[in-house]
């Protein structure tokens, strides 16, 4: 801002506080009325439609696929945009580093910013990354809502039979939860299994430890799978001795 466009900034703005009326309390008594009417349109609402908040709790469940609300679509799409680099990177990048960057931008916009120019069509680069954040909200929401629930999502090559009927239990039984496998899953408290053939512990030890997690691995918080049956327990294994090994992440 230079000194002639100074002067005219507040000669306008003296000219504007002589004319206008006080903030308070014209303003605020406007906001008062329609902040009142707003919020008690919402109480009406939530009276008037009781609305249940979803479906009852279901402790038992085992192929539940947590999925965010939709104004959460554009976040769960950054989470999926960078998966596939490390267990802890997309939920860094997604939930912390990129909207922590966007927020700083936006809070040091006034101080990048330094033009007096207040009409918009003035202002082509204001104008254009206004239009494209929202844009690109709106695509990112897109895709999220397309994206296809979780489990589906194991991706391995050279999968046998009895390596699919694995890769089945192992989704049904919900060990993702706790399991990587090919960048899918929960980052922990299990460690990531992308490459456990690779460890060469055997289909014995494999067995045995989703029987009883304690006895191969004592203080193991890993929930014991006895209640499968011997085939079962066989399939999970000879998936879980594939990993790295023959069912490799592509
Ligand atoms: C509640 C969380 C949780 C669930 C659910 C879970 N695990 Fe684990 N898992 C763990 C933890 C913690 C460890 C590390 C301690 C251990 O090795 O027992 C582990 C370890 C493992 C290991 C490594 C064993 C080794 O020593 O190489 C394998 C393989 C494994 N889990 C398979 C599974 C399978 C298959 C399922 C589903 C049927 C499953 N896990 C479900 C928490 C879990």
């Amino acid at each position: 801002m230079n000194r002639g466009q100074k002067e005219a900034y507040k000669r306008d703005y003296a000219q504007a506080k002589k004319e206008g009326k006080p903030f308070f309390p014209y303003a605020v008594y406007k906001d008062l009325i329609v902040a009142t009417l707003a919020i008690g349109f919402v109480i009406g609402l939530a009276v008037w439609q009781r609305i249940p908040i979803g479906e009852p709790v279901n402790p038992a469940t085992t192929d539940f696929v947590p999925r965010p609300e939709w104004y959460f679509f554009f976040l769960f799409e950054l989470l999926r945009i960078f998966k596939g680099q490390g267990a802890l990177t997309p939920v860094i990048m997604a939930t912390f580093i990129v909207p922590n960057v966007l927020l700083v931008l936006l809070l040091v916009t006034p101080f990048i910013d330094r033009g007096p120019e207040r009409r918009i069509w003035r202002r082509p680069i204001a104008l254009f990354s206004g239009i494209a954040v929202v844009f690109l909200l709106a695509y990112l929401t897109h895709l999220g809502s397309e994206a296809p629930a979780g489990t589906e999502e194991v991706q391995l090559e050279n999968l046998d039979p009895q390596g699919q009927a694995g890769l089945d239990l192992f989704l049904a039984n919900g060990c993702l939860a706790c399991h990587t496998v090919a960048g899918v899953g929960a980052p922990g408290p299990g460690p990531g299994l992308t490459d456990e053939g690779e460890r060469g512990r055997g289909i014995e030890y494999q067995i045995e430890h989703l029987r009883d997690p304690q006895s191969t691995t004592p203080g193991s918080s890993m929930p014991a799978f006895a209640s499968l049956t011997d085939q079962e327990l066989e399939d999970l294994a000879v998936f879980l001795e594939g990993l790295g090994t023959k069912y490799t992440a592509p």
